[in-house]
């Protein structure tokens, strides 16, 4: 029995990990799940973003699944994303992103793994009278660990090749050292692999024009997090980008999407990104047969050629989780 920290959020946060729990409860009995509060209903309780006892209940957990949080607009806003994954050490983290609705002909299918604890994104601002100067850190041993995590990953997932994105043409120092780390580690353990670099803003055109030259992307934290919802533009959108938060102890996987308060509540999210998401769960879990249902019933629906709102289609959250269910018993 493996026990999991649900944590819905706001939002679609709450729609969409609903829908991709229920396909957890009818693929396994094997999980235990407890749900914990965080964002703004959190806030409400607790005067925090992510309670001291919410923490404790992941650390506590052997996998944690989460939807989504609105990020508040006021000075002193504590970001509960950024903090779970410093304190839980969260240092990678995946996101695949495959053409399963095939909205374009894109044939895309690659892995970004993206650097998650420090570089342009740690909200490490200071002002003066003049603007603002933003701390943005590059050390050896966080390249280091995101480039062998890429690595690890491009073998145990049969993939071929390892790109490393960055801009080490201007930020010679930093992301120089990100291409050495990857360089060194290309020649010493890089062995079956093939390696190649390019500088981020050429591989975002790249991407868009040609996504089948990539396969592994192992990047730095901004760079990934835009290149991420780029690459899910190619493929419908963000509906289809499931992510996963990783450490050497902990783990929390969750669509790779933010609230979005535009379509909360009407119950049209596209839930796609967070059950592909559970899905990596259950393989990080060792339910490798389990997660491969998931994600087959999940595509098989695309395949049907229905389509959820956001891909033009008419199947809201629900009936999409209701035609995943529907291909997961002929499996079971
Ligand atoms: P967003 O990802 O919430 O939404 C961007 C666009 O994509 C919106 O038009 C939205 O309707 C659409 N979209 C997103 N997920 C979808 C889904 N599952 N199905 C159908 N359409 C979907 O990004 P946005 O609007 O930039 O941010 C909204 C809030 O979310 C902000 O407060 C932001 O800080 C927060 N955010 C939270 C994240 C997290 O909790 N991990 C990650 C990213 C943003
Ligand atoms: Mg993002």
């Amino acid at each position: 029995m493996k026990s999991i920290c649900v944590l819905p959020g706001d939002g679609i946060g709450p729609e969409v990990v609903g829908c991709a729990t229920r396909v957890l409860e009818r693929v396994t009995d094997q999980l235990e799940l407890h749900t914990a509060d965080i964002g703004r209903a959190a806030f409400h309780r607790s005067g925090e973003h992510l309670p001291t006892d919410t923490i404790a209940a992941m650390e506590a957990s052997d996998s944690c699944l989460f939807g989504a949080v609105t990020s508040d607009e006021g000075a002193g806003y504590d970001s509960p994303v950024l903090r779970f994954r410093k304190e839980l050490d969260l240092f990678a983290n995946l996101r695949p992103v495959k053409n399963i609705a095939k909205v374009s002909t894109a044939a895309m299918d690659l892995l970004i793994v993206r650097e998650n604890t420090e570089g342009l994104y740690t909200m490490n601002e200071h002002e003066d009278d003049a603007g603002v100067t933003t701390m943005r850190r590059v050390s050896r041993s966080a390249c280091e660990r995101i480039v062998e995590k890429a690595i690890d990953e491009a073998r145990r997932t049969g993939r071929k090749s390892v790109c490393c994105v960055h801009k080490a043409n201007v930020l010679r120092k930093s992301d120089g050292l990100f291409l050495q780390v990857f360089r060194d580690a290309a020649r010493t353990r890089g062995q079956g692999l093939k390696f190649t670099d390019q500088l981020v803003d050429s591989a975002a055109a790249k991407m868009v024009t040609r996504p089948e030259a990539f396969d592994v992307v192992v990047t730095l934290n901004l760079y990934g997090d835009i290149l991420s919802d780029l690459a899910a533009g190619i493929v419908g959108g963000l509906g289809f980008a499931p992510s996963g938060n990783m450490g050497d102890r902990r783990s929390v996987f969750e669509p790779a999407h933010g609230s979005a308060p535009d379509i909360a509540g009407k119950g049209i999210a596209n839930p796609t990104a967070t059950i592909l998401a559970a899905a990596m769960m259950l393989d990080h879990l060792g339910f490798s047969v389990e997660a491969s249902h998931v994600r087959e019933s999940t595509e098989q629906v695309y395949r049907k050629g229905l389509r959820t709102v956001d891909v033009g289609g008419n199947l809201g959250s629900e009936k999409f989780t209701d035609r995943v269910l529907c291909n997961l018993k002929s499996m079971l």
